[in-house]
């Protein structure tokens, strides 16, 4: 996950190959929840791992359930719905409403003692409908800052009142009505009747909990979509063992994805055409656009069948998540789109009709608004506009937006808060690169003499920028330890040995870990010695062809920042910023000392101030690529700088590289 302020993320030109989804949110809490209200043991297979997961499992473990994770699996214990109300529980649920609406019914129904808070957020999203109508069946409830909205205080539920139906509004969030629906089984002496006041919207969530609540042995009756009766006597039964489909909202990025690239497609797997989830209907949706879509129980396969894509008008009741994706997905289409029946947008993780039309402007789009609509114009080639999108931390907007890097115009965007995708997607961006293709991958190349700060130089501005990170001296090192491992001598007639041992070598950067072979070499490679030897087989050609490939399969999305000596002249000379950096030789001699020391090592400074001019002098003085500065590269002394200092310097030289981003909203 890219936990960094923003994500810049390059154009992108194609996408094809497989994608593994994770579970189903909406599937994922539910499930979580009828586990937890049953009796017995259920196993779940692949549930999400999320923000809004985790907590879930957070208040049932809270509530008494006995929660174990096997490989895999979860196994979650329920209690058979009971609770002990003389308890009195705290529970945050962040910004999830798939679990602050089902729990406050379930707990509120079962006589719990409880306070339910969230974020900032949860606390303006509504919840006065559902509290209506758990007070009608006699639940204590009471509002602690704002009337209608969380944070509450569920104070008990003396006798429930079943005799009547019971009245809930269905035009706000259906996630009320779900979470009657499985909060009543709890208390079904008789026959329970709830009755949905105004349209129902978004019915096919109703559908999945209408599923899974079949599943846990609760059968609904449903007259249309208006009425819906729990027979009396149910009562929850765990199925044992429960599998999660993968979430096919989630599914739509891919979708589109395929839709919107040239190549041979893009598959997904976890989730197909016979999903119990409503968001599988924006495959119509998609194909109406004209993406070719195939698939089979839990696959989907996707290709491009017209460019650009064509315009849409849908009411998107149905799918109220995907919709988001259409809206993207609208920039690149023929002629405006217009999707309608959107309202419940304004109350979700933010106000998502303001944010999408604000936005896709930034990104040069010309969008109307209405209060349940959105009209979007497509972005012709050479209006787009280079844009930072803000994500209002709403993981859908990150995550739609991202594909506005498949621009007409090639410009890059940036995604703010990245991390926020946790929300349902935690591995989103990295499932992403890995099935897109980009000419303009960025490389940022940082060279210099031995010990003047570059590796932590580079390492730092990669953390920043969310880019991969090369080592390449650790490449060199790591070599001339296979070869002395090997008993080769380190002299020039031995180099076509080196270079081929080089070429067999499996080299794996896990983190800070270094593995040759798949031995762990992190420590042997960073003594004084392997620094010399290091500094004998870099000087030989043969090795340093051996070794360009594997530099370059560094480059990969979203971007690279590269160490070395010849980063910059040699292995990526495209790269649009190169640092030369320096520092006097005595400062680096008393930074390579002071390493040393901390690691346990013993040195002295003169001795080391010898050989870092030694290697030095060796490395300059080459015949092949010997360490020079590149001509455009940008000259940084970092004696008398510190090391923040130095990468705030780097990132304002990037910064200046980029295209401006637009801000007009
Ligand atoms: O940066 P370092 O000290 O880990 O590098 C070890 C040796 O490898 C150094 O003496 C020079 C050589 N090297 C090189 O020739 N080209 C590179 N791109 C990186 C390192």
């Amino acid at each position: 996950m890219y936990s960094i302020p923003f994500l810049d993320m390059p154009a992108l030109q194609s996408a094809q190959g497989v994608v593994h989804l994770p579970g189903s949110k909406s599937i994922s809490n539910r499930v979580l929840l009828l586990a937890a209200l049953s009796k017995g043991t259920t196993q779940i297979h692949d549930l999400l791992d999320s923000d809004d997961t985790r907590v879930m499992l957070d208040a049932l473990q809270k509530m008494g359930c006995t929660i174990n994770k096997k490989n895999d699996v979860l196994e979650v214990t329920g209690i058979a719905g009971q609770i002990d109300s003389s308890i009195s529980l705290d529970l945050f649920l962040g910004n999830a409403g798939t679990a602050m609406r089902p729990l406050t019914a379930a707990l509120a129904i079962m006589g719990a003692s409880a306070t339910m808070r969230g974020v900032t957020r949860m606390h303006e999203r509504p919840i006065g409908d559902l509290v209506d109508a758990l007070r009608q069946l006699g639940c204590v409830i009471d509002y602690i800052a704002n009337e209608g909205f969380p944070p509450l205080q569920l104070k008990g539920c003396p006798s429930p009142k079943l005799d009547g139906p019971i009245r809930v509004r269905g035009d706000v969030s259906s996630q009320f009505l779900t979470a009657l629906l499985m909060a009543l089984p709890l208390v079904a002496k008789q026959n329970i009747t709830i009755e949905v006041q105004g349209e129902l919207i978004s019915k096919p969530y109703i559908e999945i909990t209408l599923n899974l609540l079949a599943q846990f042995g609760i059968v609904v009756k449903r007259d249309q979509w208006s009425r819906f009766v729990i027979p009396l006597g149910s009562q929850y039964i765990s199925p044992g063992v429960v599998h999660v489909e993968a979430d096919a909202s989630s599914a739509s990025y891919f979708v589109a994805l395929g839709a919107i690239t040239q190549g041979s497609g893009v598959r997904i797997q976890g989730v197909g055409l016979q999903s119990i989830q409503g968001d599988i209907r924006f495959v119509d949706s998609a194909k109406q656009m004209g993406a070719h879509i195939t698939g089979g129980h839990n696959w989907l396969e996707i290709k491009q069948s017209q460019w650009p894509l064509k315009s849409i008008e849908l009411d998107c009741n149905h799918i109220p998540d995907a919709a988001m994706t259409l809206a993207v997905m609208a920039l690149f289409a023929d002629a405006p789109s217009t999707l309608k029946n959107i309202g419940s947008w304004r109350v979700k993780e933010t106000d998502r009709i303001a944010a999408m039309a604000c936005e896709a402007r930034k990104l040069g789009a010309h969008i109307e608004e209405g209060p349940d609509w959105l009209r979007i114009h497509p972005i012709a080639k050479g209006q787009w506009k280079s844009a930072s999108i803000h994500t209002y931390e709403d993981h859908r907007l990150a995550m739609c937006f991202s594909l506005a890097a498949f621009n007409a115009d090639q410009l890059p965007v940036r995604i703010e808060d990245p991390a926020c995708v946790a929300k349902t997607f935690p591995d989103y961006f990295e499932t992403l690169f890995s099935v897109c293709k980009s000419n303009t991958i960025p490389v940022i190349c940082i060279d210099g003499p031995t010990a003047s700060g570059k590796g932590t130089l580079a390492w730092a501005v990669a953390q920043r920028l969310g880019f991969n990170y090369l080592d390449s001296g650790a490449l060199y090192r790591i070599t001339a330890l296979a070869a002395v491992r090997a008993g080769l001598s380190l002299q020039p007639e031995q180099s076509d040995a080196i270079a081929q041992l080089a070429s067999k070598s499996k080299i794996q950067f896990d983190g800070e870990c270094i593995l040759l072979n798949g031995t762990n070499i992190s420590q042997n490679i960073r003594t004084e010695e392997a620094g010399m030897n290091a500094s004998k087989v870099s000087s030989m050609p043969a090795v340093r062809q051996a070794l360009v490939d594997l530099q370059h399969s560094f480059k990969r999305l979203p971007g690279l920042v590269a160490d070395g000596r010849d980063m910059g002249t040699v292995i990526f000379p495209a790269s649009p910023l190169k640092v030369y950096l320096t520092a006097s030789a005595e400062e680096r001699a008393q930074r390579r000392y002071k390493q040393l020391i901390s690691k346990g090592f013993s040195a002295t400074l003169d001795t080391l101030r010898a050989d870092l001019e030694a290697r030095d002098a060796r490395d300059m003085s080459r015949s092949l690529a010997p360490l020079v500065a590149a001509q455009d590269a940008m000259q940084l002394d970092n004696s008398h700088l510190s090391i923040d200092q130095s990468v705030d310097l780097v990132l304002s030289w990037w910064q200046s590289k980029q295209p401006k981003a637009s801000s007009q909203s």
